[in-house]
């Protein structure tokens, strides 16, 4: 009875809040909410699209997609190319031997996917026997990854490797050229500084790679803490 009186003043009350505003009931939970809320993006909406999307090939020779993980209001987010075998099994970015290297150079610079880093992939599944991925699978996961950019507002962007810089510059430059170097990247209203790097793959096949890779560590905290 009681719930059934509660119920009518709430609908009625939705009437003056006007359309904008929902009457949301759980249980015991009463609300009243913002039904734009509803429609607001978030990082969990958009690795629930991820994990059933098909808008690619990729889509069906995946056994789990990896939408990303993190901080969610991150000083950084790295971007690498697309999941691997270890990636694809947990649905997690950067979780084999190139995540582990990923891990220890980050927290050399005091970041870590714990804390203040969102580690994220061009494309969200893995490209079989980790052929790079098409432009056209790349271009059908950009929206996911520019809304991704978009919420997480990071201060900066570390691009890892020559797939992920090439796709976010849109250049065919080569990453001995490209990284060290800053580049804005636009996406939704803003514009993001991107910092290229070598990719841990890369540096894992060969180690004389890792002092310049040091180095495009070292100024992404310089400008971090700048
Ligand atoms: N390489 C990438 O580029 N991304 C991953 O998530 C794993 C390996």
């Amino acid at each position: 009875m009681i719930k059934a009186v509660l119920t009518n003043f709430l609908d009625i009350t939705s009437c003056f809040l006007g359309s904008g505003y929902r009457i949301r009931q759980n249980d015991n939970k009463t609300e009243i909410i913002d039904s734009e809320d509803d429609n607001a993006d978030s990082i969990d909406k958009i690795a629930d699209e991820i994990k059933v999307c098909r808008n690619c090939s990729l889509g069906s020779s995946r056994t789990n997609a990896a939408p990303g993980e993190g901080a969610l209001n991150p000083l950084v987010m790295v971007i690498g190319e697309g999941p691997g075998e270890e990636e694809d099994r947990q649905g997690r970015p950067f979780v084999g031997k190139a995540g582990q290297l990923l891990d220890k150079m980050l927290a050399s610079i005091s970041l870590s996917r714990t804390t203040n880093t969102f580690i994220a992939n061009v494309v969200k599944c893995r490209p079989p026997k980790n052929r790079d991925p098409y432009p056209e699978e790349a271009a059908a996961c950009a929206h996911f990854l520019e809304r991704q950019i978009t919420l997480l507002k990071p201060k900066y962007i570390l691009a890892s490797g020559r797939v992920a810089s090439q796709t976010l510059l849109k250049t065919s430059e080569n990453i001995g050229k490209l990284r060290g170097r800053c580049f804005d990247l636009a996406a939704g209203n803003d514009t993001y500084p991107v910092l290229c790097t070598y990719h841990p793959s890369f540096l894992l096949r060969d180690e004389s790679y890792k002092r310049p890779a040091w180095e495009d560590l070292k100024l992404l905290r310089s400008k971090l803490d700048s």
